[in-house]
């Protein structure tokens, strides 16, 4: 390249993008890049960030990924190598002292690459969750053209992976260790795990420069900020334990520079609220400069600044605090982060004797607390939303997240083995206030420990751990997934002889590695080694790793850890005595199938029947221990599943048209999953105030990465499933939930509440027919009842509720009222409707809180469904949809947009809901996304009475 002479500019990079004065940087996705693969005789546009499978698609070489059994038919796309290139335009040349610094800074590569720029060879890659920085100075001061060829070489990682497993000394487990899906050996690779395929979704493997990236030059006075950490912490708070709620804020910052930061360098921060006036501004004290990082601190005055709640606990108070490195007066770089004042704290703590005197079981805690507050955690497991990230915009998450908050839940686990959450993620959780549990990618395997992959481990770990702190809506970093609940105990089976060596190597990674790539960079945030675990036996900052695991070492009686729970035996679904009791339920789910208008979306008409070989392929639940590649009946264990559950619960779909009958069947497995969630939500939430004391209920999985039959709530298109709607319902604040103990045979009914302060209010109970009458059914046992009385007709019970607690409002024996004159259990369901007065978190007036709850003593299977004779009417003037039941009781009731309308996505604000007879329910409705004119006067209703009916 030829010399020429720049002049020195201010750098900068923030949270808001590395917004560096353009002369010197680059944006690499403004080059012209092409994708090729010379042998395969491809050579198509390329973009960056991109995906090989993305820019194929938009060439049409192939088809869309999604549609049919592309899932199948492209994995040559996985197993071929990819090459980007360009010809970079608008380079500098070197200036006449040769001391101008050209740098590559890839946020992501994903994942084997071989860089070269100007023919030279740049770096290999070996990780896509790490920055990549680059220094090719070398390289182009010995350019000769001044469009230098930039060229990044992808190989197949399935291939790669399967190499590194093949080398001699590679680490080996026993067989079933790896949760293996589609390709294997995917722990020898820091590769989103779920590429591989995973049961909830297929397997592309993609490769590509999946995130941002950009050409740097800088004169030696000169800085660029490719990654930075601020930390907001209460002074004195130390990971992992409560901190004094009345210390003031310390802000300390750190900030990576490519080329080096002069000795004599100093920081000085500016804090600014969200109408943009400067709260503060001063200078970082006790700085410490290594050149390549600089580091700083203050102290905060704690009165000057709103507290940042997650949603239903007070506002989301966001500022902006940018950080300036100055030296002599010149500004070198400046940091910008939108962040929040907030402590979090996954409180893991020995229980307390105040906690034993209220009845707590002893053990230890496992619940959140915001600012000092115990609260009822409410949500659902994030999977990646998609196969492909780089097509996942801000507006695809906001549009999510919304759905999130309306479905009243707080908090997602964003799940192990998918990819990091990206910024704007983080952004639209800070913003809308859902807590994100975060976790390191690594799930269902275990995995090597050389020297070498420890390696790489940590410089990832620290890059995310630094690039995302600063995130209010950051609630936990965890190390991994199932690896204490799945992994270790997989081992000690398979392997007992071995088991010292695996546990050995699983504290190398998940304790001694990861743990101090937080706590090095972090005091704000909690760490825990596994997802469901049975937390520390003990925890003393005075040991070099404070966290000593208590794994099985259990005291009888005592309670520890989060719980998960899959039982796919249909027939124990509402068995509460098969559900774990734990302090917090991190996972627990069935799957169910889409709808028909998602399966539009990808399948063609010929395969839109229930058990098509489309949809069994897509049906990735196999039997435990992955798939069996000599089997290849994997996919009917899954289907069975859901078909058999319905059989067993609900009226069989029975609809002349085949595609009706097929939508009804996707209906009623969805019917099923939420049914099953929703027994196993109330009854994690009764736990609060049972000496469990359970905190915390987050289901599998809030979205699709797909179409196809899975866990999710939400469907690739956005559709709400059955569930969404249920666990919205049963997440709200106040409800009543009636639990079912079917080996004694006694029906108990509570009253919940998550609010901070006494709610007050009195719950109707009573028996109803199917054809709406009101039943009078006299039982014997009232011992628990609240203003007892003779007749169990229509009683109303009046109750107080403590703060996030349980009261129990009756509790009778099922088996006598059966036996009971009159009583005939298939014509007759328990209705529970509450009403109470409390005040919500977040501290506004005092608020009336309603909900309804059921109690069928027959499946609807076998009950005597009468036709509720329902009806909807749009009304326009009040933006609503009036349903009505005429004739009988409406179970399920469910509000539809028509098939020819599904080009619009909306959600009802109620559905799956219970009308009684004569009853109306105005239903006001959000559009999710897309348009149809007119759809509003299409909407239809139907009832679970309609699935049975010929039509
Ligand atoms: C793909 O790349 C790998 C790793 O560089 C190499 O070993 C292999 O031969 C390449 N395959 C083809 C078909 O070029
Ligand atoms: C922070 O700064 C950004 C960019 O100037 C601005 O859009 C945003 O509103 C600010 N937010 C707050 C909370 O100050
Ligand atoms: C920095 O600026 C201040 C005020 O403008 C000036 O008094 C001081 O001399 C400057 N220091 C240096 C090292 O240039
Ligand atoms: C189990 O925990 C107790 C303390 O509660 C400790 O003394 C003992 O060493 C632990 N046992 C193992 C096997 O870790
Ligand atoms: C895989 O399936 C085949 C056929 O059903 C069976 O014989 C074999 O034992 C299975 N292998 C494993 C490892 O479970």
């Amino acid at each position: 390249m030829k010399p020429c002479t720049l002049t020195s500019l201010v750098l900068a990079s923030t949270a808001l993008g590395h917004d560096a004065v353009a002369d010197h940087v680059l944006d690499l996705s403004n080059q012209a890049w092409r994708l090729q693969n010379l042998p395969l005789n491809i050579s198509v546009p390329g973009k960056v960030p991109s995906h090989v499978h993305l820019d194929l698609h938009a060439a049409q070489v192939i088809g869309d990924p999604y549609f049919g059994l592309n899932d199948f038919n492209l994995r040559w796309v996985a197993w071929a190598n990819w090459t980007y290139v360009t010809e970079v335009k608008g380079l500098k040349t070197a200036n006449t002292s040769g001391d101008l610094k050209t740098f590559i800074l890839f946020n992501g590569l994903d994942t084997f690459a071989d860089v070269s720029f100007c023919g030279r060879h740049v770096a290999t890659t070996d990780n896509q969750f790490r920055q990549w920085r680059l220094d090719v100075s070398d390289a182009a001061r010995s350019c000769d053209s001044e469009t230098p060829e930039l060229k990044v070489t992808f190989a197949s990682a399935p291939n790669m992976a399967a190499y590194l497993a093949s080398q001699p000394d590679a680490e080996t487990w026993p067989w079933g260790i790896e949760g293996w899906f589609e390709f294997p050996h995917r722990a020898f690779i820091r590769k989103e795990q779920s590429d591989f395929g995973w049961d909830w979704g297929p397997a592309f493997a993609p490769a590509g420069i999946w995130q941002k990236a950009w050409i740097i030059q800088l004169t030696p006075d000169e800085v660029y900020v490719p990654n930075s950490v601020m930390d907001l912490y209460r002074h004195g708070q130390v990971n992992n334990l409560p901190p004094d709620q009345t210390a003031d804020w310390v802000l300390n910052c750190s900030i990576d520079a490519l080329n080096s930061f002069p000795k004599d360098a100093e920081m000085k921060f500016t804090v600014k609220d969200d109408t943009g006036r400067i709260v503060t501004s001063d200078r970082l004290t006790n700085i410490s400069n290594a050149g390549d990082v600089i580091t700083g601190s203050a102290t905060l005055d704690a009165k000057q600044y709103k507290l940042w709640w997650p949603s239903g606990m007070g506002a989301q108070n966001l500022y902006n605090i940018t950080v300036d490195v100055v030296n002599k007066n010149k500004t070198l770089a400046s940091v910008t982060k939108r962040t929040g004042f907030r402590t979090i704290v996954l409180n893991m703590g020995e229980i307390t004797d105040t906690q034993l005197a209220q009845g707590i079981a002893p053990g230890n805690n496992w619940h959140f607390e915001i600012n000092g507050h115990e609260f009822y955690a409410k949500g659902s497991n994030f999977i990646p939303p998609d196969a492909f990230w780089p097509r996942v915009t801000p507006e695809r998450i906001q549009t999510l997240f919304r759905s999130v908050v309306a479905g009243n839940q707080n908090m997602l686990r964003v799940w192990a083995s998918g990819a990091y959450s990206p910024d704007f993620m983080y952004d639209a959780a800070d913003e809308i206030g859902i807590l994100l549990w975060s976790e390191f990618e690594f799930g269902d395997a275990l995995y090597p420990v050389t020297e070498d992959f420890l390696e790489n481990v940590r410089q990832e770990a620290v890059y995310q751990v630094r690039r995302t702190n600063h995130h209010p809506s950051l609630a936990l970093w965890a190390g991994g997934n199932e690896l204490e609940s799945l992994e270790l105990p997989g081992v000690n089976r398979s392997a007992p002889e071995d088991y010292d060596r695996y546990l050995h190597e699983y504290e190398t990674l998940f304790i001694e590695t990861l743990l101090p790539a937080v706590y090095g960079n972090s005091r704000s945030i909690t760490y825990m080694p596994s997802s469901t675990e049975n937390g520390y036996l003990s925890f003393n900052w005075s040991r070099p790793i404070p966290i000593i695991q208590r794994y099985n070492n259990k005291t009888e009686g005592s309670l520890y850890g989060d719980t998960d729970h899959y039982n796919y035996n249909y027939r124990e679904a509402f068995n509460i005595s098969t559900y774990p009791v734990g302090r917090f339920a991190n996972e627990f789910g069935f799957h169910s199938m889409p709808s028909l208008a998602t399966w539009k979306e990808a399948l063609p008409d010929d395969e839109l029947y229930f058990n098509s070989s489309h949809i069994m392929l897509r049906n990735h639940h196999y039997p435990a221990g992955g798939l069996n590649i000599t089997n290849y009946d994997n996919s009917s264990k899954g289907m069975a599943e859901m078909t058999l559950a319905v059989s067993e619960y609900y009226p069989l779909p029975n609809r002349a048209d085949p595609i009706a009958n097929f939508s009804s069947w996707c209906h009623a497995t969805q019917i099923f999953q939420a049914d099953f969630y929703k027994s196993q939500i109330q009854f994690y939430r009764v736990g609060s105030g049972a000496r469990e004391r359970q905190l915390g209920s987050l289901y599998w999985q809030l979205e699709d990465i797909w179409q196809a039959p899975t866990w999710a709530g939400i469907e690739y298109s956005g559709r709400w499933k059955v569930l969404h709607n249920v666990a919205k319902d049963i997440y709200q604040s106040v409800i009543v939930a009636p639990l079912f103990n079917q080996s004694s045979g006694i029906l108990s009914v509570y009253a919940v509440s998550d609010l901070w302060s006494d709610v007050k209010g009195s719950a109707t109970l009573g028996w109803i027919g199917w054809d709406g009458r009101r039943l009078n059914h006299t039982i014997g046992d009232f011992d628990h009842m609240t203003g007892a009385s003779s007749k169990f007709g229509q009683e109303e019970v009046q109750f107080t509720i403590g703060a996030i607690n349980t009261t129990l409002l009756t509790s009778f024996n099922m088996t006598k009222l059966a036996e009971s004159k009159g009583f005939n259990a298939t014509e007759c369901l328990f209705v529970a409707n509450l009403t109470a007065t409390g005040t919500p978190i977040n501290g506004d007036a005092t608020r009336t809180y309603r909900h309804t709850n059921t109690f069928t003593p027959t499946p609807l299977s076998s009950a005597a469904l009468v036709d509720p004779g329902l009806s909807v009417v749009y009304k326009k003037g009040e933006d609503a949809f009036e349903v009505t039941a005429k004739h009988g009781v409406s179970a399920w009731t469910w509000l539809s947009v028509s098939d020819r309308d599904s080009s619009v996505i909306v959600s009802f604000d109620e559905n799956a809901f219970l009308l009684n007879k004569g009853q109306t329910r105005l239903v006001k409705y959000s559009v999710i996304s897309g348009s149809s004119p007119g759809w509003e006067d299409r909407v239809t209703a139907d009832s679970i009475y309609g699935e049975g009916q010929k039509d």
